[in-house]
């Protein structure tokens, strides 16, 4: 790998770590009564005490550091002085911009006890991630990446959201190529050593088509049921391929606690 693709893994390395590093600190507030407002706020602390900016917060208008997105909301959920209770679950989506580098991750937290479907929609889509990011290396196509999570999903009777994909990432939030999480085996351009790219499938528990809100950001599933979604950037090397939003306390996935 040249220098230049060195640096850009050091650095995606810190501000992932950072992202990474907010989430784990969500999973300690998430309880019946918190409002989102008050994951936003603790992932803006947490985010400028690590000498980083959150990329969200003014990005394209958005008005908040972090972006909460509860049961049926796909993805884009603006955090607010509204309540979480007993049974939902919901999505953070941290991104930390750190010496000119991003880092973007998520993960769905539960809300006390959560039912037998919600949970197994958030495991099938953490692993359906999982699946895809273990046949990276630089001898697959995009369309492997999709396929591998289309596949799995479909098979667990979950729907692929087709409106919202994974991006290229790097001194941009988000640049080409756009990591589709469907798709056929094969196709599409093979990945490269040096690729930086998140991987984010959005898994709907009834259909796969969504609606945007009045506000231009929340995207909901239209037939209201549960949505979930999982989300890592990662790098593609000589070897195979790095995870940069890893969670050092192993919280990479609910039940957080032990
Ligand atoms: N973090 C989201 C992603 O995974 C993008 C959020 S953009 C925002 O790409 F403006 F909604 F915050
Ligand atoms: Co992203
Ligand atoms: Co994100």
């Amino acid at each position: 790998m040249t220098s230049e693709i060195i640096e850009s893994f050091e650095k995606t390395r810190i501000a992932g770590s950072i992202a990474a590093g907010a989430l784990d600190e969500v999973s300690k507030i998430i309880k019946p009564g918190i409002t989102t407002d008050q994951i936003d706020h603790l992932c803006y602390e947490y985010i400028n005490d690590h000498k980083a900016y959150s990329a969200p917060l003014f990005y394209r208008g958005f008005p908040k550091s972090c972006c909460t997105s509860t049961n049926h909301v796909i993805c884009h959920g603006i955090p607010k002085d509204k309540k979480l209770f007993e049974g939902d679950i919901v999505n953070v989506d941290v991104t930390a911009f750190k010496d000119g580098w991003h880092g973007d991750t998520s993960r769905m937290y539960f809300v006390g006890d959560v039912s037998v479907k919600a949970k197994k929609l958030s495991e099938v889509t953490y692993k359906s991630m999982m699946k895809a990011i273990n046949i990276l290396s630089k001898n697959i196509t995009l369309g492997d990446i999709g396929f591998t999570i289309q596949d799995y999903v479909e098979r667990e009777g979950f729907s692929v959201v087709r409106d919202f994909c994974g991006h290229g990432i790097g001194q941009t939030f988000h640049k080409e190529p756009n990591i589709l999480h469907y798709g056929k085996k094969g196709t599409g351009p093979k990945l490269q050593p040096g690729m930086i790219f998140t991987i984010e499938p959005m898994i709907n528990e009834g259909d796969y088509q969504t609606k945007m809100l009045n506000d231009g950001w929340t995207a909901v599933t239209k037939d209201k049921k549960l949505s979930a979604q999982f989300e890592h950037t990662v790098g593609i090397t000589e070897e195979g391929y790095e995870i940069f939003t890893l969670s050092k306390k192993g919280l990479n996935h609910p039940p957080y606690s032990i």
